[in-house]
């Protein structure tokens, strides 16, 4: 039995045993035949309707006695803890749920790149990785190439969404996301730079990449009108063999991307983390407005 519960069993079945003394003090009476008798011992009860044995103490002591024998065992399972009072008890609360960031933006820079479909994201980031050094991620490439994976479980789902234009589940692309940037980073000492193209194409992606991978520095958006993007995607159409590179599928990434993406874009706006650029001219044309628009950010000076 530990200490305390031992202190605590024995002062409970000290105070019953003071309620038992002092003896209460006997009274005797006669008998009709004359014989004496004292108060508790067998005889005639002499206040009929009362009970001659005291029985109170017993039960004290019964309950006392069965009481501290639960809490002794449920001290012993650990159910019960004896509590403490000479220290204040600070409330347990429960762990906060965290989902922290993998990476931190000091070894692993983010930018995201977005566009309509067809603004030219994928030909600027080529360039910038020649001049930058940045590791170029297509969310779009990574989803199709997991499509085409053998024994992958997200195949047909990924397919379906992509033909009909619309935004695959977060969880999928952003771990596949943190997967490549993962096999980057620990080749690379822990570092890494990545252009991250086609994402965040949702808030619900965005979101979940900068609580659970790492916050993006910012994000490079390709503004250009449909007419331009459609002319260029039917072009690619002829030789990209992309299931969603004709017409009616190209209307339907045009809707996606007005009601679902640019609010996003929106949001980062409104952080001062958008560096826009007008992407209707050649390609080395927009790169020079691309350079010029990043510069203030690689320089740290953003
Ligand atoms: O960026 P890209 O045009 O290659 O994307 C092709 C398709 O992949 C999109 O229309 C969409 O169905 C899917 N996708 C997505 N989420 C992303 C990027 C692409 O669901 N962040
Ligand atoms: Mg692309």
């Amino acid at each position: 039995m530990s200490r305390p519960m031992c202190r605590l069993f024995t002062q409970r079945l000290g105070a019953s045993s003071a309620r038992l003394s002092p003896t209460p003090p006997r009274t005797f009476f006669r008998s009709p035949a004359g014989r004496r008798f004292a108060s508790g011992e067998s005889g005639p009860n002499p206040n009929p309707g009362q009970n001659p044995f005291k029985v109170w103490p017993f039960v004290a002591i019964t309950l006392v006695g069965t009481g501290s024998y639960i809490l002794m065992a449920r001290s012993r399972d650990g159910s019960y803890v004896t509590p403490d009072i000479t220290t204040p008890q600070t409330p347990r609360l429960p762990a906060p749920k965290q989902d922290t960031p993998r990476f931190s933006p000091t070894n692993v820079t983010v930018v995201f790149v977005l566009g309509g479909p067809g603004a030219g994201k994928g030909t600027q980031c080529a360039k910038l990785v020649d001049e930058y050094n940045f590791t170029h991620l297509s969310a779009g490439d990574l989803l199709r190439a997991e499509q085409e994976r053998p024994g992958s479980e997200f195949g047909e789902l990924i397919k379906d969404y992509i033909r009909d234009g619309k935004i695959v589940p977060m969880e999928v692309t952003v771990q596949l996301l943190e997967n490549a940037m993962a096999e980057v980073v620990d080749k690379s000492g822990g570092k890494g730079k990545f252009l991250i193209d086609g994402f965040p194409r949702k808030m619900d992606q965005a979101e979940k990449f900068e609580e659970s991978v790492v916050k993006a520095a910012f994000v490079l958006f390709f503004d250009a009108p449909e007419d331009v993007m459609m002319e260029r995607l039917v072009k690619r159409g002829e030789t990209s063999g992309r299931a969603d590179d004709n017409v009616e599928s190209i209307r339907k990434r045009f809707r996606v991307f007005v009601e679902t993406s640019m609010p996003v874009v929106e949001r980062f706006e409104k952080e001062g983390r958008v560096v826009r650029v007008k992407a209707t001219q050649k390609p080395e044309k927009v790169y020079e407005d691309v350079k010029r628009g990043i510069q203030p950010w690689i320089e740290g000076k953003r």
